[in-house]
């Protein structure tokens, strides 16, 4: 299917006047790679509530798309969110949902990880590393951007529509873009 076919293929399965969906919506790869792409990838995405992590050392496990992040607030009371992935080989760092911790530890190899995101732990690092390993370079991933959001409800859904219907090919991915980034 070509990508013009995939777009004129979403308003089909929609029936706004009687409230119906087809179910293909649910179940077609390409529908869902589509959305991954061109919403998920651009848009910004709830990943959870300020009050989830009242204290410091308090995390919970989120998803961006297909990602798994990490929400937590630091020792200082700021809040990040971190790919949930760690620098060494890739294994997911926290495999709990939520919690409270001083420091997030891979269960492969031990790399330990601050709330902060740093890098404080390396099993063996003088003898593998000889202390070469410069671990203010290999902290957790953040994301690039973190808003807190407050708004009026009501006002919001507009929005989304307005990029909902750049995903069903009513304008190009460029505008789509940057409307996502205001
Ligand atoms: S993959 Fe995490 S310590 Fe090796």
């Amino acid at each position: 299917m070509t990508r013009t076919a995939k777009h004129h293929a979403i308003p089909a399965l929609v029936d706004v006047k009687q409230g119906l969906v087809g179910r293909e919506l649910f179940v077609n790869e390409e529908l869902y790679q589509q959305e991954q792409e061109q919403l998920f990838a651009h848009c910004w995405l709830f990943v959870g509530h300020e009050s989830q992590i009242p204290k410091p050392g308090d995390y919970f496990v989120s998803g961006m798309g297909e990602e798994s992040v990490l929400l937590t607030r630091d020792r200082e009371q700021r809040i990040h969110v971190f790919l949930n992935t760690c620098r060494h080989r890739g294994m997911k760092v926290c495999r709990y949902d939520e919690g409270n911790t001083p420091v997030f530890t891979c269960p492969y190899h031990g790399w330990s990880y601050a709330t902060d995101g740093q890098l404080v732990g390396v099993p063996y690092f003088r003898e593998c590393y000889g202390e070469q390993l410069d671990k203010a370079e290999w902290g957790l991933v953040e994301v690039p951007r973190l808003g807190a959001h407050r708004s009026n409800c009501r006002a919001e859904p507009a929005r989304l529509l307005r990029v909902l219907g750049r995903v069903h090919g009513r304008g190009g991915h460029g505008s789509q873009k940057r409307e996502a980034q205001r």
